[in-house]
């Protein structure tokens, strides 16, 4: 079911227009009603999709589609709004599937609809299939359509930032750059095994004992499963040994961090089907922006919508590029992080030792840990303590 919170009583015809499923939900008291009870009313009709509007105040609209991701996580909300930057910005943050213009034709509309039903029907899916096993805690995947955009720099340094913060043993750091990865290169790891043993020792069956013997410890307290170190042990991996070493990686550490190949293949795929949070990752300039607006467009046919979408912007400059505030209105994501460009930071690559180790003030080293912070699983998924205080 659909369920349209609007004043219009006049939208009641386009409604029928759209099929018995769709209704209008309106009380006169709502605009003096706390959000989280519309909510929980509104949510205890049981509807696949939501849509706040039209006439309903944007303010007011933001604040019950944030109320709508609280009291349920399996319902769709779509906003009926200006089509402003701003407005679909916000909407995004506060949770909402999709933004519409008020005037929308009726053809995008049910399109729209269409996509937010399936995408709720895929979240209710797999909610049951997932059940009653343990929680899983956070698998974070690290994207990017172009190489060199810095998915290996976020991936280890949020390794090391989270491990140092949440203790060792708590992280587990997987390459799925199955070709070119280089992990152990820039975390100075010596690993006897790689995901290529993994993989082939998954033929018999993976079990944790032995994925343990395949990972290395990393100083920081992270354990890394390094990519294959030839191209010819690559070839043999596939996306089935990528979920055979994904179930047991989740199982073991709290918090997974996969970095990936630039774009999005077999590899990456799996993983996705493992997310809880996407982070992608761009360059502030134009055909990797264009790339990204791409593959975040795929990204929602492929329907992962439960995951939580991250964008960060790295080698951010002073001057000149593309803004801000443009890409976000390219990608229609709200950009999380800004990473600029430091020099540090290729040192450390060189080095081998993520900056976050001994970035000191180092500008990219502090933005990277607003990265940490914001993965520090806490009691409401978010903590605002400031990585700056270790040692
Ligand atoms: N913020 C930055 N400032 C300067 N150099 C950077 C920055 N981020 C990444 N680099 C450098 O760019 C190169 C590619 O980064 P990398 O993380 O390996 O990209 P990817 O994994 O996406 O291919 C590395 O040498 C790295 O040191
Ligand atoms: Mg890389």
């Amino acid at each position: 079911m659909i369920v349209f919170l609007s004043p219009f009583a006049s939208f009641d015809e386009r409604l029928e227009a759209l099929g018995s499923t769709t209704t209008r939900a309106w009380e006169e008291s709502w605009p003096e009603t706390p959000p989280d009870t519309i909510a929980a009313e509104v949510a205890s009709k049981d509807p696949l999709v939501v849509v706040v509007g039209p006439g309903v105040e944007e303010n007011m609209g933001l604040t019950w589609v944030e109320a709508f991701g609280r009291v349920r996580q399996d319902m769709s909300v779509v906003m009926v709004g200006d089509m402003k930057t701003e407005l679909v910005v916000a909407a995004m943050r506060a949770g909402a599937t999709d933004v519409v213009a008020p005037n929308v034709s009726h053809q995008e509309l049910v399109a729209t609809l269409d996509r937010a039903r399936d995408a709720a029907t895929r979240m209710r899916e797999s909610t049951i299939v997932s059940g009653d096993a343990s929680p899983r805690g956070k698998v974070i995947v690290v994207l990017s359509p172009k190489g060199g955009a810095g998915k290996t720099t976020i991936s280890s340094n949020l390794a090391v930032g989270l491990a140092e913060e949440l203790g060792p043993g708590e992280v587990g750091l997987l390459d799925l750059d199955v070709q070119f990865g280089d992990l152990s290169h820039v975390m100075s790891l010596m690993p006897e095994h790689n995901l290529g043993d993994a993989a082939l020792a998954s033929r018999q069956g993976l079990d944790p004992t032995t994925l343990k013997i395949f990972l290395t410890h990393h100083r920081s307290g992270a354990f890394v499963l390094p990519a294959p170190d030839s191209l010819v042990q690559a070839e043999d991996v596939n996306a089935d040994h990528v979920k055979a070493v994904l179930d047991i990686m989740t199982d073991l550490f709290p918090v997974v961090i996969v970095d990936t190949a630039a774009g999005i293949g077999e590899h990456a795929l799996m993983a996705l089907e493992f997310a809880t949070d996407v982070l992608f990752v761009a360059s502030p300039d134009t055909p990797t922006i264009r790339a990204l607006r791409r593959e975040v467009e795929a990204f929602e046919l492929i329907g992962l919508v439960q995951a939580q979408r991250h964008m960060a912007v790295n080698r951010v400059e002073g001057r000149g590029g593309i803004g801000i505030g443009e890409i976000e209105t390219t990608i229609g994501l709200p950009v999380s992080f800004q990473i600029p460009r430091s020099r540090g930071v290729v040192v450390s690559t060189d080095e081998g030792v993520p900056i976050l180790e001994d970035g000191g003030r180092d500008p990219a080293a502090k933005a990277l840990r607003e990265v940490v912070s914001a993965f520090v699983p806490g009691p409401s998924g978010i903590r605002s303590t400031r990585f700056g205080r270790k040692k």
